[in-house]
């Protein structure tokens, strides 16, 4: 699907060195050339044959290897995107600094792919002010930085340090060389994603708990393809991808007003956020004080408008919408005629089905969809990471 890159593979000193395995083993697998470019001290956590045997390729680790190839600029000069995984705070010292007494070092100046870095040291270490500083200077050379995420670190120490995921270092790595022969190079997709929260008081509001994790996955999936992605996102628990142009709703109203404008660009609108179906009549200006209202509270709410159904009627005939639906049915045979009953009120071009209960769906990094388009025909399903069912959505609703 995506066009075979130059990719070098950066690793350095960490221990996650042994997650970078899983980035190279990704890379290759999706069809690209990978070049590692390990450091000495890299070798003390991850051997030569391991890099060699999963990337397919001589590992490259010294300047004075095939000189006549010129070969601490030529690294760098060939590859379309540079990744460093995992990235040390000595790492991230010498790449601010220019220092170029090792091949990666060389092959970072030497070359005008991007960039992207994956940091993991302790907590400590990523908090020091050196080290702020330095990825601050990184960022503003155009830098990429993926992570770290806050979790275990090695012994018994957590927080912010530990290296992202290889499936999310990929993600951001691929997703700053969009696919110049994707399959959705030149269309225009507008993907909502998350739940919307309607405020009650000025500390508190009715949400749901919708994550935003199959809409981002989405708008990653398309923007991989070639798609100009626009994302509009209400609450998400997710980091946003730093690739993919997006804004920020709080409500139901606010995300209406977003669609709107957003809707004449767009060759695709797909309605992945969970709407609020009501908000409450009143929104008080001051907190709520419970001595004020004693030991039950009523709300009165009113509807919110269906967004997803008000578009339908303002779409141009080419433009192609689709809805999800979130339904806490088991059973399939009934999954299914919820979701024909839900296409015909909201009258879109293809539903996005998913079976969700308190513990399914909402938040997981898995997710099954069956895909109806407008006739209440199943199109396709996908089972799956969020990822690999944001790609069978994408390919099912451009099919035709
Ligand atoms: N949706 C919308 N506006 C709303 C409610 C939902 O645009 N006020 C959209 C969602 O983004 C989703 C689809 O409609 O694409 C279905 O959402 P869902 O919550 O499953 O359905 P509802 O219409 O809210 O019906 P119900 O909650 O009664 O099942």
């Amino acid at each position: 699907m995506t066009s075979a890159l130059n990719i070098v593979v950066g690793v350095t000193g960490g221990i996650a060195a042994y997650k970078a395995v899983g980035v190279v083993r990704l890379l290759v697998r999706a069809g690209h050339r990978v070049q590692v470019i390990a450091t000495e001290h890299a070798l003390n956590f991850v051997g030569a044959p391991t890099w060699e045997a999963i990337s397919r390729q001589p590992l490259a680790t010294d300047l004075y290897t095939d000189v006549s190839e010129v070969r601490h600029v030529a690294l760098g000069q060939r590859a379309d995107l540079v990744i460093i995984a995992p990235a040390t705070a000595n790492t991230l010292a010498k790449l601010a600094a220019g220092i170029a007494d090792d091949l990666l070092g060389n092959t970072v100046l030497a070359t005008r792919a991007p960039v992207l870095v994956a940091p993991a040291m302790h907590t400590e270490m990523w908090q020091n002010p050196a080290t702020v500083a330095n990825v601050a200077t990184l960022r503003e050379r155009g830098i990429h930085i993926v992570g770290p995420e806050s979790g275990q670190l090695t012994g018994t120490d957590s927080g912010p340090g530990r290296m992202s995921e290889p499936e999310d270092i990929v993600d951001a790595g691929l997703g700053l060389v969009p696919d110049a022969a994707g399959d959705l190079r030149g269309r225009r997709i507008l993907i909502t994603a998350g739940g919307t929260r309607e405020p009650l008081d000025p500390v508190r509001y009715l949400g749901n708990r919708s994550s935003g994790k199959q809409g981002i996955a989405l708008a990653t999936a398309a923007h991989l393809r070639g798609a100009d992605v626009e994302l509009i996102t209400a609450s998400i628990d997710e980091t946003l991808p730093n690739h993919v142009p997006s804004h920020g709703v709080q409500t139901a109203a606010e995300l209406q007003r977003a669609v709107h404008t957003s809707l004449p660009a767009a060759d695709i609108v797909i309605m992945a956020a969970a709407v609020a179906d009501y908000r409450p009549v009143q929104v008080s200006e001051t907190k709520i004080k419970k001595e004020e209202r004693g030991d039950t509270l009523t709300l009165e709410l009113e509807k919110n408008p269906d967004i997803l159904a008000g578009l339908v009627p303002l779409a141009r005939p080419e433009q192609i919408i689709v809805g999800f639906a979130a339904e806490t049915s088991r059973d399939r045979e009934h999954l299914l005629e919820l979701g024909r009953a839900k296409l015909a009120r909201k009258g879109c071009d293809f539903l996005c089905l998913n079976a969700v209960g308190w513990n399914d769906g909402f938040g997981a990094d898995r997710n099954t969809v069956i895909i109806l388009d407008a006739t209440g025909t199943i199109v396709g399903e996908a089972s799956g990471s969020k990822r690999e069912v944001a790609d069978a959505i994408l390919t099912a609703i451009t099919a035709g």
